[in-house]
């Protein structure tokens, strides 16, 4: 872990008079750069391969402005939790126990936070990220409701997701990132789009294309909404 070197990077900036940038996001980029892009990048991903994809020390940036609600990213880098209760590689912290395999959460670093300040200089940036809006544009769907049991069985049983995925009670896989704040964090077109097709998001995902059609997105749209913290 290079933590000390961050924290003092952070410091550093932190008292540094962020008028110098003529435009917020430019000095997010720079902020950015120093501080992130050791573990994240914001390059095409499109061609990735799998080494490169297995090497990533954390998720893709690329498309953060088609994918993050920006007030919940703001929030989320003063104060970031857990995402993938796993980590990103969540292979990396399983612990083989007599009850199964449990996740190490010792194992899980905790995420640097920045400072409110340079939240929104990140975020501001981040946000201008938007590489993918034609696959947005596709989409046309506004999250309703629906019967959390209904939305749960259909969830866990009929669609799988909860192998890989945790619903509502944080009931669930950890191989892909928690659904339970998913309508808080995310753009409802970029989950309809990720659910539709998420190799067009990550070619190398371990997430397989089930080929629903939009009444099945629909209605697990809906529940993701249902069982949102948020909105509850
Ligand atoms: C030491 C490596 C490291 C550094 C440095 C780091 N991150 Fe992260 N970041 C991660 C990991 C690992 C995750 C996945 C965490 C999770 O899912 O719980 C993550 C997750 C995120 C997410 C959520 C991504 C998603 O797809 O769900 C955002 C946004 C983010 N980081 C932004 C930043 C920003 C902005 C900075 C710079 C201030 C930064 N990170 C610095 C490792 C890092
Ligand atoms: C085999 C495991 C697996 C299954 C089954 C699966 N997913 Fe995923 N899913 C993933 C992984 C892995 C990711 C992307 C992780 C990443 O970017 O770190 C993902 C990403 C997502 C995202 C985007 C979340 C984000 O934070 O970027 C949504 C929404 C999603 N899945 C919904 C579903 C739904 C709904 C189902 C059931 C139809 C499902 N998934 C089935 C593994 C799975």
């Amino acid at each position: 872990m290079k933590e000390p070197s961050f924290t003092l990077k952070l410091l550093t900036l932190a008292l540094l008079p962020f008028n110098f940038a003529s435009h917020a996001s430019d000095a997010g980029r720079d902020l950015f750069n120093q501080s992130c892009v050791a573990c994240h990048s914001v390059q095409d991903n499109s061609n990735i391969s799998l080494s490169q994809r297995l090497e990533e020390k954390a998720p893709t940036l690329f498309y953060a402005g088609n994918k993050f609600n920006a007030q919940w990213l703001q929030k989320w880098l003063v104060a970031p939790s857990n995402i993938r209760s796993g980590g990103h590689f969540f292979l990396n912290r399983v612990k083989v126990t007599d009850d199964g395999d449990v996740i190490d959460e010792s194992a899980v670093p905790q995420h640097p936070a920045v400072n409110a300040e340079q939240a929104k200089l990140l975020t501001s940036y981040l946000m201008q990220q938007r590489p993918k809006s034609e696959l947005l544009a596709r989409e046309h769907m506004t999250p309703g409701k629906i019967s959390k049991t209904l939305g749960d069985n259909d969830f866990h049983k009929f669609k799988g997701c909860g192998a890989c995925h945790q619903g509502g009670d944080a009931y669930g896989g950890v191989s892909g990132p928690e659904l339970y704040t998913a309508i808080d964090r995310l753009q409802p077109e970029y989950i309809s789009s990720y659910i539709r097709s998420p190799e067009l998001w990550d070619p190398k995902t371990l997430m397989p294309n089930r080929h629903l059609n939009d009444s099945s997105i629909k209605k697990l749209l809906d529940y993701l909404n249902t069982i949102s913290l948020n909105t509850q």
